[in-house]
Order: structure tokens, then C-alpha cells, then sequence
């Protein structure tokens, strides 16, 4: 199986911390875990379709600083194609996530994912079976050039949105609808489809979506699974049942799982069925070490179908 596959989004570094309270402002709480992981949603869905045996190249930008080094050797000793991630003099991305318990707190520097534009990339390098978009909010200079990009592959195109920390302003939105004719595969959760949609339940989000151009949906509902469409078919996909370590990313492990089944000539179920079974590994555990290979999802199908 060889196919080829290019993520284009953020690429940052993500700093986990452990802790039972918040510090009072001016205090200070010791942790007795600190982690640091590569992450960023194109990052994540780039390591795991590497993972999952898929050729994959990576466009995006970090600075030329000790994380954005470290990212590129986690990625590039993973068998991402790193060649496309420009090295520039800002600093690179970081997440700082506070855990709580089952719950995390997230505070997010952009550094090079916010200047990370279309001149930072070579069209002829985009050749592919699918490109692959993601956390559009974030980018917020290459987020005027979506629809150049969707409109100017030749391949498939796939598109998470992510959720907007800056509170989906009409026009951002507008925007990001401008797009979605041009996308093959799209791959909103709950909150962001309701965003997006005005709408609510998954039937309506559905039929909302496909009618706003987009080709097939894979709509994301967390423990609940998935539903996706094509518009001739709808089919919800149920999660399995496993004990989540940490969610964080499942949304671009399902992403890739579905678009490596997907690519193998799985029909709409299968693909939504894989895409749940790569995400419920990815959960058991912390950052990309807990990602599957395609024997390990396999695997994991047999054991729990
Ligand atoms: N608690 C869980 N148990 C089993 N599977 C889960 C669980 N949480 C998430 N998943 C799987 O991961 C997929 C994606 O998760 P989710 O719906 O949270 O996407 P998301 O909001 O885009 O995630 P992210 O936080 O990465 O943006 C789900 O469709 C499901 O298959
Ligand atoms: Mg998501």
C-alpha cells in the first residue's frame, strides 16, 4: 500500500503539567508530573498517518529554537517528511496544558503558526493522493489562503476546522463556509458543526453541511463516536469502550485513520469504524507514543469487534 499524503497546518511543542489546584494568583503548586510532547492538530494527523505506514510530507513553520528542533526529530524519526517545514527566526508554537483530573486547561502561543503563510510553501511539492487541512483559526495568516489551496490541489482534499478561541466572528465564519465546496472530507466535531451550522442535532448538522458543498462529512461526537455521510448514506459508528488517558489530538487521529482507510478503498462505515479504533488507541496513553501502526489498530478491531 503505498499512498501519499500531505498535512499543511500548525506544528508546536505541548507542555503537560499535572496538578490538583490552580495556583492562587502570585502562588506557587508543585507538580509531581511534567511532560513535554510534540503536537499541533497538522503535527498530530501528520505522525499519525506515519504511523499508520501512509507516506506523508508536512508543511507548516517552527522557529529555529530548542522546540521547534525537538518537534522536527520526533517527527522526522517517525518517518514524516519534514523537508516542507520551514525553520524561520520567530519562536516556535507551545501549548501549556493544566491538568486536572479528567479535565484540561489549554494556554496557547502561536509563534510561527500565525505568520505561517502560503509564500512559506512550494505548490509543487503538494502532489498527492490528499492534502489535508487543519485548525483554521489558528492560522490566522494562512487562513486567507485556504481557498487558493483547496481550489489549486489536484488531489483530494480533507479539512478539520477546529474549534475558534477567539469566539467565531461572522466573518471568519463566512469565510471558512466560502470553502467548503472544495472539500472532499470534512471533519467538524459536535461544537464546531453547530458553530458553523446554526443547527443542532447530528441529522440537521449533516444535511446542513452537504448542503453548504461539502462531499462527505465524518461529524465527530466524541465518546459517542461518529456519524458520516456521503449524502446517499448516513451511518452512525459507535466509540469504543476504553479507558481515556488523555483525549487530547483524538479528533486528528481519527482524522487521519479515517483518510488512510479511507485511501485503501474502504467504504464509508469501515473508514468511520477505523477512524474510531485509531483514536480510542491514541486515547490510552499520553502524545504520540500511543499512537497505533496499522497492525495495532487492526489488532485492536479484532480484539474488541
Ligand atoms: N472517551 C472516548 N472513548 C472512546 N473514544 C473516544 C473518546 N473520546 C474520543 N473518542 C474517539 O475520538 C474521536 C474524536 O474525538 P472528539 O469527538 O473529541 O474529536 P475532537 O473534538 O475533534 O477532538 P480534539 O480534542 O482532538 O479536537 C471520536 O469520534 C471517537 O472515535
Ligand atoms: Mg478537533
Amino acid at each position: 500500500m503505498s499512498m501519499k499524503i500531505v498535512a499543511i497546518g500548525d506544528v508546536n511543542v505541548d507542555l503537560i503539567a499535572s496538578v490538583e489546584d490552580l495556583p492562587k494568583r502570585g502562588r506557587q503548586v508543585i507538580t509531581s508530573d511534567f511532560q513535554i510532547h510534540g503536537g499541533g492538530c497538522a503535527a498530530n494527523f501528520a505522525f499519525a498517518c506515519a504511523k499508520l505506514g501512509a507516506e506523508v510530507k508536512l508543511f507548516g513553520k517552527v522557529g529555529d529554537d530548542l522546540f521547534g528542533r525537538y518537534v522536527l526529530a520526533m517527527l522526522g524519526n517517525n518517518g514524516v517528511d519534514v523537508s516542507n517545514v520551514l525553520l524561520s527566526d520567530e519562536k516556535t508554537g507551545a501549548t501549556v496544558a493544566i491538568v486536572q483530573g479528567a479535565e484540561r486547561s489549554f494556554i496557547t502561543y502561536r509563534g510561527t503558526n500565525a505568520t505561517f503563510s502560503i509564500s512559506d510553501m512550494n505548490f509543487e511539492e503538494l502532489r498527492a493522493d490528499l492534502a489535508h487541512l487543519s485548525s483554521f483559526f489558528l492560522l490566522e495568516a494562512l487562513q486567507r489562503d485556504y481557498g487558493e489551496i483547496v481550489s489549486s490541489v489536484d488531489s483530494l482534499v480533507s479539512f478539520d476546522p477546529g474549534w475558534d478561541p477567539f469566539g467565531w466572528h461572522p466573518e471568519k465564519l463566512r469565510q471558512l463556509r466560502g470553502i467548503l465546496p472544495n472539500i472532499d472530507i470534512f471533519f467538524p466535531n459536535l461544537d464546531e458543526a453547530r458553530r458553523i451550522t446554526g443547527k443542532r442535532g447530528p441529522q440537521q448538522l449533516i444535511a446542513e453541511l452537504l448542503d453548504l458543498g461539502v462531499k462527505t462529512i465524518a461529524l465527530k461526537m466524541g465518546k459517542k463516536g461518529s456519524m458520516v455521510s456521503d449524502g446517499k448514506t448516513t451511518t452512525r459508528v459507535a466509540a469504543f469502550d476504553v479507558n481515556a488517558v488523555d483525549t487530547t489530538g483524538a479528533g486528528d487521529v481519527f482524522d487521519a485513520g479515517f483518510v488512510v482507510a479511507y485511501l485503501s478503498g474502504k467504504d464509508l462505515s469501515e473508514c468511520a469504524m477505523f477512524a474510531n479504533a485509531t483514536a480510542a488507541l491514541s486515547i490510552g496513553g499520553i502524545g504520540w507514543s500511543a499512537y497505533g501502526t496499522l497492525e495495532d489498530v487492526n489488532d485492536f478491531l479484532v480484539k474488541e469487534l
